[in-house]
């Protein structure tokens, strides 16, 4: 009789967004007449770009003649993406990246969680709390987060790093030393940010203690202030320690179309041996490679068409944030994120839990957020709302919650 992953067994409830996915369409199915607007899951709204689609048409019209027709792509991506991305993802920032440390893939959610099989299972994990779930789920899969406490909702292997108000949502070094320090920055969920001089004290930490971080950058192109550092490997001594997770999902709109990449400098070794080298053996065991038309749209990105076009996106969905933060803030919400992230966090009001205040926006303006103890217990009493909205249903989103009565 065969088994299964019992590790999968142990992962509390079903995926965050299927809880609001069904919660949601309850409430439509029961009241049909009403226009919900949905500002919880991370998902763009606004088309590819000009320079994207004239880009996936070449690619497209190049497959249907033989002489230009790609089959498998290599291992690593095409030479031509990665070319691009070296030079203008880190070499425009003064990052010394080559085009060999960067392995293009189909998205950072799938680079994030298989990362973690090229690292012993008896490895420690560090997580901020609140945190983007698949970081931990995708240990849980793996069996490295040992047992489930249902009433604190922590793994006992698990060392969380709380973000919360006291310290600007910005994780504080933690006492036990761990193997693996996921970051996030900008942040998914609470928008907030770390200043080049913060993320330096991570990586000096990780040198020091012979530890590795999983940097996901997936939100670099919505940082606006200066100081922000928009890859880890601006800080000195990033090679030798940290791996950094990148995404075409919301800085071009990529969601649908699927495009991502991993950095791992050579430079970062366990002992002999190189990460990058155990990376290059399971993308090339597991993994076919990112479609040719997609890697063109991907190139396309980085043109100077792209970049002004998609610089006018990040714009747009910047300027939701900035409604939103502004107009709950009037309303009286305290509030934080949104200046170098299209995300908001907001405290909820009246002492409520963020599934109380979820249920309640969704009953009374029919509203969609995220609940904040979804990504974790630090993130209980709060709640996400993205920029990723129309600018029509964002204004109109955040004209119905200051309308409500009694808030
Ligand atoms: C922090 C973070 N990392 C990774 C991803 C996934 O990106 P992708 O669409 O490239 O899989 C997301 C998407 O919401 C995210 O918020």
């Amino acid at each position: 009789m065969f088994k299964v992953n019992e590790n999968y067994l142990k992962l509390p409830g079903s995926y965050l967004f299927s809880t609001i996915g069904k919660k949601v369409n309850a409430y439509s199915a029961a009241h049909p007449d009403r226009k919900v607007i949905r500002l919880g899951i991370g998902d763009v709204t606004q088309p590819l770009a000009p320079a994207v689609i004239d880009a996936l048409h070449g690619a497209v019209d190049e497959m249907g003649r033989a002489e230009s027709f790609h089959g498998y792509a290599p291992d690593l991506g095409y030479e031509f993406l990665r070319n691009a991305i070296a030079e203008h993802d880190f070499k425009a920032r003064g990052c010394e990246i080559a085009a060999d440390e960067i392995f293009v893939s189909d998205g950072a959610k799938c680079d994030c969680s298989n990362i973690q099989e090229i690292f012993s299972l008896d490895n420690k994990i560090a997580v901020c709390d609140p945190v983007y779930p698949v970081y931990v789920d995708s240990n849980v899969m793996a069996g490295r987060t040992g047992v489930y406490n249902a009433k604190t909702e922590t793994w006992s292997d698990v060392i969380y790093m709380p973000c919360t108000a006291d310290n600007q949502f910005v994780p504080e070094l933690p006492k036990e030393t761990p193997d693996m320090i996921y970051l996030c920055f900008p942040n998914n969920p609470t928008g907030a940010t770390l200043a080049k001089a913060q993320l330096q004290e991570w990586v000096d930490y990780a040198n020091q203690k012979g530890a590795v971080i999983l940097y996901d950058a997936a939100y670099e192109a919505y940082i606006s202030e200066a100081d922000v550092p928009h890859s880890i490997y601006e800080c000195e001594g990033a090679r030798t320690c940290a791996i950094e997770l990148r995404s075409f999902s919301k800085n071009a709109g990529f969601t649908g179309v699927r495009l991502g990449f991993t950095v791992i400098p050579k430079e970062l070794k366990c002992g002999d041996v190189a990460l990058h080298s155990l990376w290059a053996r399971r993308h090339g065991t597991k993994y076919n490679g990112a479609p040719y038309i997609v890697q063109k749209a991907g190139e396309a990105v980085y043109s100077e068409a792209g970049r002004a076009q998609l610089r006018q996106q990040v714009d747009y969905y910047m300027s939701n944030a900035r409604y939103i933060l502004e107009g709950l803030k009037a309303a009286g919400f305290t509030v934080s994120g949104g200046v170098n992230a299209p995300y908001i966090w907001l405290k909820t009001p009246d002492g409520m839990t963020s599934w109380e205040f979820f249920d309640y926006l969704l009953e009374e303006v029919n509203v969609v957020g995220t609940p904040g103890s979804g990504f974790g217990p630090s993130g209980e009493g709060y709640f996400r709302l993205t920029a990723f909205g129309s600018r029509e249903n964002t204004v109109e989103a955040v004209d119905r919650i200051r309308g409500l009565q009694g808030i």
